[in-house]
């Protein structure tokens, strides 16, 4: 037997006992005459002493282990004269008695503790040895609990789990495939799957009723802290359900995951927003419900007067920084300054400062009097001691601007704390977006969303109008999962296509298996899919979904431990009659 104990057990009861450890050498310190050695392992650290009195010779033996050595060591374990009450096992330590290496370290390349020296770069490409610290393990190990508890869940509502293909053809989410040559089949590809939107409308003609999978999606996408080329996806299907039974379920699995995973209650039923709204009050459809700031439009309020910047912006809006009527000249040029950046996009910032004794100040006081002033930031929201910050522009870029402001301003005031959770199922999205670029409209979710019955009358002649039966699942301003009703009617199908500006033949080739298929008797259904990485980042209180998967892609799609993607050799790059052009 390798242990009688594991590194996380032992406390003051243990008092006595002999037992016998292994694990890594974390931390090795030398004082007066005894070795203290951290000694760790996936349950804990545990400390182990050596004294010269004792045994002088297994004394210089654990001076000579290195960082990271693999060792098994017997002793008694016998309670600290120094409690460490930061340790679960800080009460105890054990004295060694013997001492064997299973196996030697070199020098790590950087301290495998918390508290690191190692850089970004570094610790992807030694991720095992990053994985190893404990606060990136616990990452690991919540989302194992998270996929047990979302089976359990699934499982207990009548969900059954399928496994669907990886190496598959091109499915309608939007963004570009990733695809694998046949060797076969010279000249063509397979693609994989961007989520298994398509398998799982097949599984609902199959008769399951109702479908999950934990499963990896492919998207080679522009790549962002919550977005990485392969995630991790909670897929879920269901028949003869209406939009509120859909949310009434998946509001279960959000009650069950906040309550199993963080003991946390979650209020239910969730705050419901239309698409036009979020974007209107919040800039952005994935609105951060933790605080209020919201946007006002205040065009017509401020045109007209003489000043340009108003008179000639298509749109004008403003969010309310509560208490910050004192900021200074200084503090305004930085925001100013953070608002033209270009991700934000903005030209500019005009404020107007509120005191708490009816006094105004803003820069375009020479356009508006006082009393004009306080008007719109009355408007606007703005009480005694508050600042109102104004961006105008085209509608689209001034919201947007104002959205991230909001977000921003939010940050800065603390007032979007990692420990509350605002969940919002927004609805009504557009269902089709058009695309300057390419002339032409793009379903806004994919080509199997139903219209709103009241809206569908507007699909060929003002299609940029009508509204979908989809929705997203936000939670603190992340879009944490999509869906929606599905068409299983082929007529509509048809029209939708059509306003698509899909030809008869091209939407056969595209997706005839799935339309063959909705000829044998299609369910009525509907579905969505979670991010399983954004939500297990969210419930890590983690920024990036990078640290929530064992072995993460870096932002430039690359994987530097394994250094992946490489170049095929000539003999593979032949079997697969593939010939790269310069
Ligand atoms: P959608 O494209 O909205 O919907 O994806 C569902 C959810 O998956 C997560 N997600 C990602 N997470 C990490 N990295 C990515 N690159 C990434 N892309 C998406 C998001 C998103 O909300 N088939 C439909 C679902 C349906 O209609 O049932 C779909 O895939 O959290």
């Amino acid at each position: 037997m390798y242990r009688t104990d594991r590194c996380g057990d032992l406390r003051a009861g243990d008092e006595g006992r002999v037992v016998t450890l292994c694990g890594w050498v974390q931390r090795i310190r030398e004082l007066g005459g005894m070795v203290f050695i951290d000694l760790r392992d996936r349950y804990g650290i545990t400390q182990l002493v050596f004294s010269r009195d004792i045994d002088n010779e297994l004394c210089d033996r654990a001076v000579e282990l290195g960082r990271e050595f693999v060792i098994s060591v017997s002793g008694r374990v016998t309670l600290r004269s120094n409690r460490n009450s930061q340790m679960p096992t800080g009460d105890v330590e054990i004295v060694v008695s013997d001492l064997e290496i299973l196996n030697r370290s070199e020098t790590p390349p950087f301290t495998v503790e918390d508290d690191t020296d190692g850089g970004d770069d570094l610790r992807m490409r030694y991720r095992y040895l990053d994985l190893r610290r404990p606060s990136v393990m616990q990452k690991i190990m919540l989302r194992h609990k998270m996929a047990r508890e979302v089976r359990n869940y699934m499982d207990s509502n009548d969900f059954i789990e399928v496994e669907t293909p990886v190496l598959y053809k091109s499915t309608p989410e939007g963004a570009r495939d990733y695809v694998v040559p046949s060797r076969i089949h010279k000249g063509e590809f397979y693609a994989l799957p961007q989520s298994p939107q398509t398998l799982k409308q097949l599984l609902m003609v199959a008769g399951f009723d109702r479908y999950y999978q934990i499963v990896r999606c492919f998207r080679d996408e522009d790549l962002r802290a919550d977005r990485q080329p392969e995630f991790t996806q909670i897929d879920c299907e269901l028949s003869f359900v209406t939009r509120d039974e859909i949310f009434t379920v998946f509001e279960g699995l959000a009650r069950h995951l906040f309550t199993t995973i963080l003991g946390r209650e979650i209020e239910r039923p969730f705050r419901r927003m239309p698409y036009s709204e979020a974007v209107s009050r919040y800039g952005t459809d994935k609105p951060d419900l933790r605080f209020g700031m919201p946007i006002t439009e205040i065009t017509d309020l401020v045109k007209g007067i003489g000043f340009q910047v108003f008179d000639n912006a298509g749109y004008t809006g403003a969010i309310v920084a509560p208490l910050c009527g004192n900021y200074s000249r200084k503090q305004i040029d930085e925001l100013t300054g953070w608002v033209r950046r270009p991700q934000i996009g903005a030209s500019g910032l005009i404020y107007i400062k509120s005191g708490s004794d009816g006094s105004v100040k803003s820069p375009v006081g020479k356009y508006f009097n006082d009393e004009s002033l306080l008007h719109i930031a009355a408007e606007a929201g703005a009480t005694g001691d508050d600042l109102t910050l104004i961006v105008s522009g085209d509608r689209d870029s001034a919201l947007r601007a104002l959205g991230e402001l909001r977000l921003e301003m939010g940050r800065r005031l603390g007032l979007r704390d990692s420990d509350s959770f605002a969940p919002l199922w927004v609805v009504d999205f557009p269902l089709l977006e058009w695309d300057g670029d390419d002339g032409r409209y793009y379903a806004m979710h994919h080509p199997f969303t139903t219209p709103l019955e009241e809206d569908r009358h507007l699909l060929s002649d003002n299609p940029g109008k009508v509204r979908a039966n989809a929705y997203d699942l936000v939670i603190n301003g992340v879009e944490i999962g999509g869906g929606s009703l599905r068409i299983y009617d082929q007529d509509l199908q048809r029209e939708l296509f059509s306003a698509l500006g899909y030809s008869r033949e091209q939407a056969e080739r595209e997706f005839g298996f799935l339309m063959n298929a909705f000829r044998y008797g299609a369910p009525p259904h509907g579905g969505i899919a979670f991010g399983f990485d954004r939500w297990t980042a969210l419930m890590g209180g983690g920024e990036s979904i990078r640290d929530f998967i064992a072995f993460p892609k870096n932002n430039s799609a690359r994987d530097v431990m394994i250094d992946s993607p490489s170049p095929l050799s000539d003999d593979q790059l032949a079997e697969l009659s593939l010939r790269l052009r310069d």
